[in-house]
């Protein structure tokens, strides 16, 4: 029987502690699986006082997680902390420098410094292991690194954020209030600390800065992707994608092109017939587009204690195997530069909802503008004043000025250049009484 593999564990919150036990529940199988057992010498977290249940044994406990990272009684110092800066990248880089492998789960860190703590893990002979880093359970990672390692990948997509999926599937399901789906994907654990990077979209992007690099072997990192989250989604859009065949998803999305990257998360609209609409929940899933393995969907729990931890063990697995790998797939040196793609040269199809006044000629107005920038409409739905859906009774809003209508189209094939030029003249005209809402067409 060879040595144990020693961990040290910063941060026993709701990933820490699902790791805890689930070291706990499968002691005796890993250590037969691997001829050798995983336990764990060190914690910390913030406070020392909470009551953590049982489990952590007679690990000792660190106040400051940088000590924990170099304490000599440690192999692997796993991460699970969060936040892109302050301790959690102190304890990491400490860590490596003191060539100790890291195992984490923190996206937020990686896409902000992931080059350049992959190089220290290299340059110190060690592991940066990251599979629950990117959609939870779902064993993204591993495929890329190693079951796809000798495609060349076309495309990478997914739904990639649970609290998102989450909050967007109780509005169209049961048609809860944004705030209250919210709530409880935040009681479940599923929520980053500051929830505004779940649904601000940046969470999903964090985690798509990671898949680009290593789907195309870039350094294309979190702050080239172009971001929008679904706090700007409203009932009456859920309702009219509902009513046109259509469900509305949080989606990240690259594609290499001829000119460069096309990196983007962005809420947008999938038809109801498509795998895409049946991932609800905190499900999440990732698609890939490889050369010989052609295209792929995996589809899991993208959050939450157990699933996250089984991705955060599997790391630790490989370490007690022996293998190190480089933790972006090739050497940081054979990471190419990103070119990133301008999202106006997006095509595709697009949704828009409209809240237009209720004039003679406010209709012609808007086509107009559309064709004048030659876009063409696939079709156009017009709601009586105040009406979200069909037999819906309009009671004008207390103090309502003048009445208006919602105007959905829908159009054919066009670019995004054309579209922002289009809605940004609609809204000068002063024909609408907000903002127009547009939501790209995923054909998935
Ligand atoms: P939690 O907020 O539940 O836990 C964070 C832990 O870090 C707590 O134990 C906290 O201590 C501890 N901590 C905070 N600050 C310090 C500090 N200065 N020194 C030592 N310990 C500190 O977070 P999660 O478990 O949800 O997330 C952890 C990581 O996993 C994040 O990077 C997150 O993005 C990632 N992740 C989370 C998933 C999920 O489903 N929740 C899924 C995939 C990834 P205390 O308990 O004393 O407050
Ligand atoms: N907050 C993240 C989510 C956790 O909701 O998907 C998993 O990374």
């Amino acid at each position: 029987m060879s040595e144990p593999l020693t961990l040290g564990v910063a941060g026993l919150g709701t990933v820490g502690m699902g790791l805890i036990q689930l070291l706990s529940a499968h002691a005796p199988r890993l250590e037969k699986m691997l001829g050798r057992r995983i336990t764990v010498a060190g914690v910390s977290a913030r406070s020392r006082s909470k009551e953590r249940g049982e489990g952590l044994g007679d690990a000792r406990w660190f106040d400051d997680p940088v000590a924990l990272a170099k304490d000599p009684s440690i192999a692997v110092f796993v991460e699970l902390i969060g936040g892109e800066d302050g301790v959690a990248k102190a304890a990491v880089e400490a860590a490596l420098k003191a060539r100790k492998h890291v195992v984490t789960a923190n996206k937020a860190l990686l896409a902000k410094h992931g080059v350049a703590l992959a190089r220290l893990a290299e340059e110190n002979g060690v592991a940066l292991n990251f599979e629950a880093a990117v959609a939870g359970g779902i064993p993204i990672i591993k495929m890329l690194r190693e079951a796809l390692a000798a495609n060349e990948v076309r495309r990478v997509y997914g739904i990639l954020n649970g609290t998102c999926n989450f909050i967007l599937s109780k509005m169209t399901d049961e048609k809860r209030a944004f705030a209250d789906a919210l709530k409880e994907a935040q009681e479940r654990g599923y929520a980053e600390a500051d929830p505004s990077f779940d649904i601000g979209g940046f969470d999903a992007a964090h985690k798509l800065s990671l898949l680009t690099c290593l789907a195309f072997g870039t350094t294309l990192a979190f702050d080239q992707i172009h971001v929008e989250g679904i706090q700007h989604i409203t009932s009456a859009d859920i309702e009219a994608a509902t009513e046109l065949g259509y469900c509305i998803k949080l989606l990240g999305v690259a594609v290499e092109t001829a000119h460069g990257i096309e990196a983007r998360v962005t809420p947008v609209l999938v038809a109801e017939e498509s795998a895409l609409a049946e991932v609800s929940g905190v499900t999440n899933c990732v698609g890939i587009d490889g050369d010989f393995a052609g295209n792929l969907l995996l589809v899991g729990p993208g959050a939450g204690a157990k699933p996250t931890a089984s991705a955060v063990a599997s790391d630790i697995v490989d370490i007690a195997r022996g293998l190190v790998m480089p933790p972006f797939i090739r050497p940081t040196a054979a990471l190419e530069s990103a070119r990133k793609l301008n999202l106006k040269a997006h095509q595709g199809n697009y949704y828009v909802r409209l809240s237009v006044y209720d004039r003679p000629g406010a209709m012609a107005a808007i086509t107009k503008r559309m064709s004048d920038e030659n876009v063409s409409l696939e079709s156009i739905v017009q709601r009586r004043p105040g009406a979200v859906h069909p037999g819906q009774a309009w009671e004008p809003p207390p103090g309502a000025a003048e009445p208006a209508v919602n105007v959905i189209l829908i159009t054919h094939d066009t670019t995004e250049d054309a579209m922002r030029k289009a809605l940004r003249a609609i809204e000068k005209d002063g024909k609408v009484t907000e903002r127009p809402q547009m939501i790209r067409i995923e054909d998935l």
